[in-house]
């Protein structure tokens, strides 16, 4: 049985996470403030059994075959495992643990902040607050988009698709869903499945991109797509940036063919596509779904607890492989 004690904290955690890795494993970090380069990672991977990372750390082939026999762990701060070759990793015998569950009700919180905050065109409104530019109330201003009693589809009908329509019930939306396959009665309560992303797109008023990233969804959300959307919809994605084919959507947008987009998160982050930046119908955030202390603190326990199994030679919830 092999003990994970040896523990490096790749990423930059708020104070409240990385002291549990240091209480509960003296654990070592990085204090440069800044993401580390792989040859930054493997260096510090040296003698460790566990190394925690998060999204923004590739661990591509080439970092795998550079790790360290010593390392036995890797532990993503993320419930998406796309910046991880797995395959190379279960070749080698290392164990990936990730955080599942515990940041479902933030993302599902978040997405509905971005269909809000996208039908009700807040960027516009909050900069008229914020640049002294608004004149006063009017009929005709920032008419937007109702959320309430519209069809909300949702790609992605996992737990965080779920924790979404449940939220999306409470506005009386008709929830619709596309999903590798058909959730049982019980979990779908109501929600009506469809066998394709184009069938599920001619009944969303609000698509709500919940899947995550995978050779099978990137760039699936395109043109063909986007075209059987009815007209006045609304884009949100809550997953990851490049499911969506930027120049696709943002023609849209720019058309007038949807109306608008609420997106957290973008392919190439942080060097997203440069119009959305400025177009007026894009509520975007920063990758910050899953971002509230409690969460951040319940992701950092899950990994925490994972490696205390694995060293307790059981096997973890969060294993992924
Ligand atoms: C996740 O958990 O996958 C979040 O998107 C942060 O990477």
């Amino acid at each position: 049985m092999h003990n994970y004690s040896r523990v490096y904290v790749a990423c930059r955690f708020p104070p409240e996470v990385l002291e549990l890795f240091v209480q509960r494993f003296g654990a070592s970090y990085n204090d440069t403030g800044r993401v580390l380069t792989s040859a930054e990672l493997v260096a510090n991977a040296q003698g460790m059994d566990a190394i925690i990372i998060t999204a923004t750390d590739r661990i591509d082939k080439n970092v795998v075959a550079q790790l360290p026999s010593s390392v036995k762990a890797i532990c993503t701060y993320s419930v998406g495992t796309d910046h991880i070759d797995l395959e190379a990793l279960r070749e080698q015998g290392i164990a990936v643990l990730s955080t599942p569950d515990v940041l479902n009700e933030s993302c599902a919180d978040a997405a509905l902040l971005l269909m809000l905050g996208a039908a009700r065109r807040v960027i516009e409104g909050a900069a008229l607050i914020r640049e002294g530019t608004w004149t006063g109330w009017s009929p005709q201003q920032l008419i937007g988009h109702d959320v309430w009693g519209k069809r909300l589809g949702i790609l992605g009908m996992g737990r965080i698709g779920r924790a979404i329509a449940t939220r999306a019930r409470g506005f009386n939306m008709q929830i619709h869903y596309h999903n590798r396959s058909r959730l049982a009665a019980d979990i779908e309560t109501g929600a009506r499945y469809h066998d394709s992303l184009e069938a599920l797109a001619t009944h969303s008023d609000f698509l709500c991109i919940a899947c995550p990233a995978s050779q099978s969804t990137r760039g699936i959300v395109n043109a063909n797509i986007i075209s059987r959307l009815p007209a006045h919809a609304i884009v949100c994605n809550i997953s990851r940036g490049d499911i969506v084919q930027d120049e696709d959507l943002i023609q849209a947008l720019q058309s007038g063919a949807i109306a608008a987009a609420g997106l957290d998160v973008f392919a190439g982050e942080p060097d997203i596509h440069p119009a959305y930046r400025t177009m007026p119908n894009v509520f975007g955030l920063p990758h910050i779904g899953s971002s509230t202390l409690d969460t951040r603190i319940a992701m950092g326990e899950i990994l925490c607890t994972g490696l205390e199994a694995l060293s307790a030679g059981a096997k973890p919830i969060n294993q992924v492989c």
